[in-house]
C-alpha cells in the first residue's frame, strides 16, 4: 500500500465544454507522479498540480527511449457514476512492458491504487456527455542522469489525464487507412508487443505520408515477408470473411489489446466463430472479389470500435461494405459502449466503481 501525498492545485481550471473535446489536449487540475531507485523502490508517490517538471538533460528517456506508457478511460454513467473498465489487464501490460524495456514494475495492488486514486480525486473531471470520458496515460521512464548504456538505476513514473471525446473526427463513421508496405513497425523479437514510445516514433514516417494522401492511420504488415496484418497506429484490427470474424494472431510483434481481448469474448459469447490467425493481405483482396470481406474495424482504448470503410494497398483502394458500418461492428460498438458507460449489465466482471468523493 503506498502512501500518497496530496498538494492541492491553488486555483482550479473551469472544466471545457464536453461538446468540443477532441483528444488529448486538455489535462486536468492534477497529476500523480513516483520515482524509482534501487535503494529505495518505488516512493514519493504524490498528486501534486498539473504542470511541467524538471528533467536532467542526460536523462535515460532523453537519449535512448526507455519509456512505456498505458492508456485507459474512466466513464461516467447516467446516473453520474464513474468507472473504469478493465484497469488491472492495463496493470499487467505496464508490467510486461517494463519487463521488455528493463524497467522497474510496479506490484499490481499499488498500480491499481494509483489508478483508483488519482481517478477518485479527479473525478470531477470526468465529462458528463455521452460518448466522452477521461483518458487515462500513466507513463514511466529510465531517469539516470548518466549517458553510459547501463541497466537502468532510477525511474519515474507519471499519471495524467485529460478529458476526451472522440478520437477521429470521423466519430462512428468509417475511417480510411493506408496499408504501409515500406516501413515497418516492430519484428518478432523486438519490441512490438510492449507499449512503448520507441514503436510509435518509428511509425511516424508511415503516419505521415498516410495523413498526406487523406488517410486517418497506418495498417502495419509484418516486418519479415510485409504480406501479414498486424495492427494500425492505435489499434487492433478484425475482419469479418464468409461470416467468421478473423484477427491477427497475437505473434510478439502486434500490441495485445484489451479492447481486441474484450471484442473476442464479446463475439464468443454472441455465438460468433473468432479465429485468431495470419491474415495475408492477398486474402484480403481475394475475399473483397470474391464477397467474402464483409467488414472491417479496429479497436481500441482511444479509438473504441471503429469501421475501416476503406483500405489502400499500393495503388489498389480495398472498399469495404459500401464504406458503410457493418451490422457486426455495429453490434460490438454497442456492447462495448454498453458496458462502459454502464447501459447495458456488466456480466464479465470488468467494470471497476470509483467511490464518490462527495
Ligand atoms: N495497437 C496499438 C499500436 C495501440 O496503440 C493500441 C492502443 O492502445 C491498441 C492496439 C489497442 O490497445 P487497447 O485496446 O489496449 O487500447
Ligand atoms: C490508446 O488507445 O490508449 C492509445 O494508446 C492510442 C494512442 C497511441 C493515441
Amino acid at each position: 500500500m503506498l502512501d500518497i501525498r496530496i498538494e492541492k492545485a491553488p486555483v482550479l481550471k473551469e472544466k471545457p465544454d464536453p461538446a468540443t473535446l477532441g483528444f488529448g489536449k486538455i489535462f486536468t487540475d492534477h497529476m500523480f507522479i513516483m520515482d524509482y531507485t534501487v535503494e529505495e523502490g518505488w516512493h514519493d508517490a504524490r498528486i501534486v498540480p498539473f504542470g511541467p517538471f524538471e528533467i536532467h538533460p542526460a536523462s535515460t528517456v532523453l537519449h535512448y527511449g526507455a519509456e512505456i506508457f498505458e492508456g485507459l478511460k474512466a466513464y461516467r454513467t447516467a446516473e453520474g457514476k464513474v468507472q473504469m473498465f478493465r484497469p488491472i489487464e492495463n496493470v499487467r501490460r505496464m508490467n510486461a512492458s517494463a519487463e521488455r524495456l528493463c524497467l522497474p514494475e510496479i506490484p499490481e495492488e499499488d498500480a491499481l491504487q494509483v489508478l483508483d486514486a488519482f481517478v477518485t480525486f479527479e473525478q470531477d473531471w470526468v465529462p458528463y456527455k455521452d460518448g466522452t470520458s477521461l483518458y487515462l496515460r500513466p507513463f514511466m521512464f529510465g531517469n539516470d542522469e548518466t549517458l553510459g548504456l547501463h541497466t537502468i538505476k532510477n525511474a519515474r513514473y507519471v499519471l495524467i489525464a485529460s478529458p476526451v471525446g472522440s478520437y477521429y473526427k470521423e466519430g462512428i463513421n468509417p475511417v480510411r487507412i493506408m496499408i504501409e508496405t515500406e516501413d515497418v513497425r516492430a519484428v518478432r523479437g523486438g519490441t512490438g508487443y510492449a507499449k512503448c514510445g520507441g514503436n510509435y516514433g518509428a511509425s511516424t514516417r508511415a503516419g505521415m505520408k498516410a495523413e498526406q494522401k487523406g488517410y486517418s492511420q497506418v495498417l502495419w504488415l509484418d516486418g519479415v515477408e510485409r504480406k501479414y496484418i498486424e495492427e494500425v497506429g492505435a489499434m487492433n484490427v478484425m475482419f469479418k470473411i464468409g461470416g467468421e470474424i478473423v484477427t491477427p494472431e497475437l505473434s510478439g510483434s502486434i500490441l495485445p489489446g484489451i479492447t481486441r481481448k474484450s471484442c473476442i469474448e464479446v463475439l464468443r459469447n454472441k455465438g460468433y466463430k473468432v479465429t485468431e490467425r495470419k491474415i495475408s493481405v492477398d486474402e484480403l483482396g481475394k475475399a473483397l472479389a470474391d464477397g467474402t470481406l464483409e467488414e472491417a474495424w479496429g479497436c481500441g482504448t482511444a479509438a473504441v470500435v471503429s469501421p475501416i470503410g476503406e483500405l489502400c494497398y499500393k495503388d489498389t483502394i480495398f472498399k469495404i461494405n459500401d464504406g458503410k458500418i457493418g451490422s457486426v461492428t455495429q453490434e460490438l460498438y454497442d456492447t462495448l459502449t454498453g458496458i462502459q458507460w454502464g447501459k447495458i449489465k456488466d456480466t464479465y466482471g470488468w467494470i471497476y466503481p470509483i467511490a464518490p468523493n462527495n
